[in-house]
């Protein structure tokens, strides 16, 4: 089958900006992306930048945009792309910059991952005197670390990641799923833990993340990063890290809805911002917008039917809640 393949080409040393290249390619039966592009490089054009290496979906190089979605290219089927596309389009991975067409520089993903200190911070290591140092996991109770060891660090969830598209200090999906790796284990002392978490809590940490999801749909690894973050803000909660916008937000909006049975929107800012005058006045545009739209409801309005059926809900479901 005779195919057109439309490729994203960029040599900085000629090019101003990228360009689409479009090669045509006899292709066979179960060939995959990589395999069309690696023989593109051979018989069309030498000078076609890519990169790759294990060719098993095992070594994270060969990431890339693939008809305008984040895929490995060596796992992905040139078929499959066919029939829901109609067409191969190649780019390299977004929100990092292009060193030379599919080429995209990882050095701030590599820091960004190297910032969340991705190594263990062991409570019992050295050894003391008179106890055995346990040095696996299975010698603790339960450890549990949903995957997130199975990245691969490909990148396609950063290139995916909406927030990582506006905010380039963002740490990210990746690292932050690191981050859980190291929460999720038994042997890191308490006071590693938790400087870990205070580290999360500033700009560009975890209450960044807008839980868009697209991190999660585009990893080959079912690594569901979001997840990861969610555990984080989780933990963040359990131990008292209640001070930033985010976490103020979710102890703001469970409080009301406890409360009142449904969000109360003229009172959710205040719970977010508080009475400070600062942030007060930083909120106040927002709410004259809202008022004037008819947004605010009556702060005051009657209470809904049946809230105290799920009020006792509610303090079932608290209960229930395995301890911190
Ligand atoms: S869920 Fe969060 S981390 Fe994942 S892509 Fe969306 S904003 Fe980024
Ligand atoms: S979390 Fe998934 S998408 Fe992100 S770097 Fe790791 S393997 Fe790649
Ligand atoms: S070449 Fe290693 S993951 Fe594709």
């Amino acid at each position: 089958m005779h195919l057109t393949f439309t490729i994203q080409r960029f040599n900085p040393e000629v090019d101003s900006t990228a360009h689409p290249q479009e090669f045509r390619l006899d292709v066979g039966r179960g060939m995959t992306v990589l395999d069309a592009l690696i023989r593109i490089k051979n018989e069309c054009d030498g000078s076609l930048a890519l990169r790759y290496s294990c060719r098993s979906a095992i070594c994270g190089s060969c990431a890339m945009t693939i008809n305008g979605s984040e895929k490995l290219a060596c796992r992905t089927s040139l078929r499959k792309e066919l029939e829901r596309h109609g067409h191969i389009t190649v780019a390299p991975l977004r929100n990092l910059p292009v060193i030379k067409d599919l080429v995209v520089d990882m050095a701030s993903f590599w820091k960004k991952i190297h910032d969340v200190h991705p190594w263990l911070v062991s409570a019992v290591w050295p050894a003391q005197e008179g106890l055995p140092a346990p040095t696996k996991a299975e010698d603790q109770a339960n450890p549990q670390f949903h995957n997130v060891d199975a990245c691969i660090m490909c990148g396609a969830c950063v290139a995916a990641c909406t927030v990582h598209e506006v905010s380039k200090g963002f740490a990210g999906p990746a690292a932050l799923a690191k981050a859980d790796r190291f929460l999720s284990d038994p042997r890191e002392a308490p006071s590693a833990t938790r400087a870990r978490l205070s580290a999360l809590q500033d700009d560009n940490g975890i209450w960044d993340c807008t839980r868009c999801n697209f991190c999660v749909e585009v990893c080959p690894k079912d690594v569901k990063p979001m997840e990861a973050i969610i555990r984080l803000r989780r933990a963040s909660l359990e131990r008292g890290f209640t001070t930033t916008g985010g976490a103020r937000h979710i102890l703001g909006f469970t409080d009301l809805v406890e409360q009142q049975g449904r969000l109360n929107e003229a009172i959710m800012p205040l719970k977010v911002v508080g009475f400070a005058p600062r942030g007060m006045l930083r909120i106040l545009p927002l709410g004259l917008t809202m008022l004037l739209k008819g947004k605010i409801p009556n702060p005051f309005g009657h209470a809904l039917l049946g809230l105290s059926h799920f009020q006792a809900f509610m303090r079932r479901v608290r209960s229930a809640r395995p301890p911190a």
